[in-house]
């Protein structure tokens, strides 16, 4: 395609950032770059190549808007953490059924949508259920369909980066189950340059990606590996998981959404995949040693 049209939505999210900077830099690309709220926009990196929108998933017209003309959508609002304001069903599912309607309405052709690994639509966890019916409601939604599953990311701007890098700074830490589960974590830019070459390619019917990084290795093994990188030693000790549960179950009589069970089993499940989808997407991993030294301070420029 000579110049691919683009829709973004969650364009201010960690992941929508990195897009979009990628985008930027490429010449057949234009992005309409949607995010709920009007501050957000300032969030945005600046580029001709890039349309600034404010979208409501209760208004179709303006979604329809920003729909008119593209050639791919490209889903990335959606939630790990509930709040009182925010729920799985309506971040994780609620947008995706109102996005999908608009987008059959507008004319779109290829819905690309970035679920999570575990994603499953009778799974007792209440995110992997949300993800798991965005996902079947992508599918059936008539557009062509590419969903992408991705594990941990690691940018400099993602939740999971900063928390590494923040926990990994400490001379001695206590995480969950002592950090024993086993993690893919996968580059932000990575995740970036299979979008982007999904969009770029024309597309029938819906797949389902699992796509994860290069290096299986424990949450503990990341973090020491990061603390090298930051210069010292880490001593890592174990929070048990059930304590973690039991305090999150008080605190939630306190409070809506945080650290609740669910978000414990997510953050300390195995991300295993029968096959990686780096080779069906066309791109190749960045190694996770220059992954980790874009999260450090003063590290960011040795990679290439
Ligand atoms: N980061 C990871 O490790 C990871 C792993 C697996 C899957 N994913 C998925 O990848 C996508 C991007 O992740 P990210 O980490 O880059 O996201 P992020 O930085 O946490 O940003 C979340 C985005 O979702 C929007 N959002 C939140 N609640 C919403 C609601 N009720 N309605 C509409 N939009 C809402 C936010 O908009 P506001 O700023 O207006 O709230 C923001 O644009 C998400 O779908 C996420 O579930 C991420």
């Amino acid at each position: 395609m000579d110049n691919t049209k683009i829709a973004i939505t969650g364009a201010n999210s960690a992941v929508g950032k990195a897009l979009l900077t990628q985008l930027a830099a490429e010449n057949d690309l234009h992005a309409v770059a949607g995010v709920r709220r009007r501050e957000a926009l300032a969030t945005l990196p600046k580029s001709p190549r890039i349309t600034p929108a404010v979208i409501s998933y209760e208004d179709p017209d303006s979604l329809g808007a920003s729909l008119t003309d593209m050639d791919c959508v490209v889903h990335l609002a959606g939630i790990l953490f509930e709040s009182k304001s925010t729920t799985y069903q309506s971040a994780n599912v609620d947008t995706t059924q109102a996005l999908t309607e608009a987008a059959v309405a507008a004319g779109a052709n290829h819905i690309v949508f970035i679920s999570s690994l575990g994603a499953d639509p009778s799974s007792p966890n209440g995110y992997f259920r949300s993800k798991g019916e965005a996902e079947r409601v992508v599918a059936d939604s008539g557009l062509a369909a590419t969903v992408i599953r991705t594990p941990l990311l690691l940018g400099p701007d993602t939740a999971g980066g900063r928390a590494l890098v923040r926990t990994a700074s400490q001379p001695s830490v206590k995480v969950l189950g002592g950090g024993a589960h086993v993690l893919r974590p996968l580059d932000i830019d990575d995740l970036c340059r299979a979008i982007l070459g999904c969009c770029r390619r024309p597309a029938t019917g819906a797949t389902v990606h699992d796509l994860v990084g290069p290096t299986p290795l424990t949450y503990r093994e990341l973090l020491e590996q990061t603390a090298t990188l930051l210069g010292h030693d880490l001593s890592v000790g174990a929070t048990p998981v059930w304590l973690a549960k039991l305090g999150a179950a008080l605190a939630g009589l306190f409070r809506t959404g945080g650290m609740t069970s669910a978000v414990i089993d997510v953050i300390t499940s195995a991300e295993a995949v029968d096959r990686n989808a780096d080779g069906d997407l066309g791109i190749s991993l960045t190694p996770l040693p220059d992954t980790l030294a874009k999260l450090v301070p003063g590290e960011g420029d040795t990679t290439t």
